[in-house]
């Protein structure tokens, strides 16, 4: 018979109630292996296949809708290797509360919501008051990377609030689970790429 603990199910999604602030990154982990953060992981897709694909990453994922959350913390449950986790959180909340300084080493951002009516704007995720976020949590040579499918978010806020961020523009880099053509392999990518929508991508490193 196999011991009890064998069946003991990592737990993926986690309650914002239960976490120390700040977050232990190697005791939520169990290991010291670099953390890769996404924001608004919808259905979850980045997070399951890239946690498959690199198991010696530890990523965590931020959502702020309910439905998502345990849908994508589902899906993680039956088919991540035990490398993930996901809170139910908002993002900027979340970071300023639980995230420690220096932490992450890739910041994930795909198709956040682009608030397209001007007086909704300031709900952007990516506006200058983001600029000292990304500063503090990324590790020195830590990047950020950002998918969109609206000009107007990109060319408004996005592109501008990057360029002159302080953080060094680099190749944005295609990851591994994309499949020949994506930028990143996320639903709404796969959703909008069917309706023929352009995409806009940037990536920068906080420098060492
Ligand atoms: C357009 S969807 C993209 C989902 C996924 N990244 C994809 O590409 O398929 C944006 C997601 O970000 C979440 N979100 C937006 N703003 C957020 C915030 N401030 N904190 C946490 N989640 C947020 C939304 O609930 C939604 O699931």
């Amino acid at each position: 018979m196999r011991a009890a603990s064998s069946f003991i199910i990592e737990p993926v999604g986690l309650s914002v109630e239960t976490l120390p602030r700040p977050l232990n990154f190697a005791q939520l982990f169990g290991n010291t292996n670099p953390v890769e953060l996404e924001i608004g992981f919808g259905k979850g897709t980045f997070l399951v296949e890239q946690s498959i694909l690199r198991p010696e990453i530890n990523f965590f994922g931020i959502e702020y809708a309910n439905w998502f959350f345990r849908y994508a913390s589902d899906r993680l449950r039956r088919r991540s290797p035990g490398n993930a986790r996901t809170v139910r959180a908002e993002a900027n909340f979340f970071i300023k509360e639980f995230i420690p300084d220096s932490s992450i080493s890739v910041l994930h951002i795909y198709f956040p919501d682009p608030w397209p009516k001007a007086r909704h704007h300031k709900r952007r995720l990516i506006q200058e008051s983001f600029v000292p976020v990304m500063h503090r949590i990324l590790r020195p040579g830590g990047r950020v990377q950002i998918v969109t499918d609206h000009q107007g978010y990109f060319e408004e806020n996005i592109d501008p609030v990057i360029r002159t961020s302080g953080l060094k523009i680099v190749d944005y880099n295609r990851p591994g689970s994309a499949s020949e053509g994506e930028f990143v392999g996320t639903n709404f990518e796969r959703k909008y790429r069917r309706e023929g929508r352009p995409f806009y991508a940037i990536a920068a490193m906080k420098p060492l």
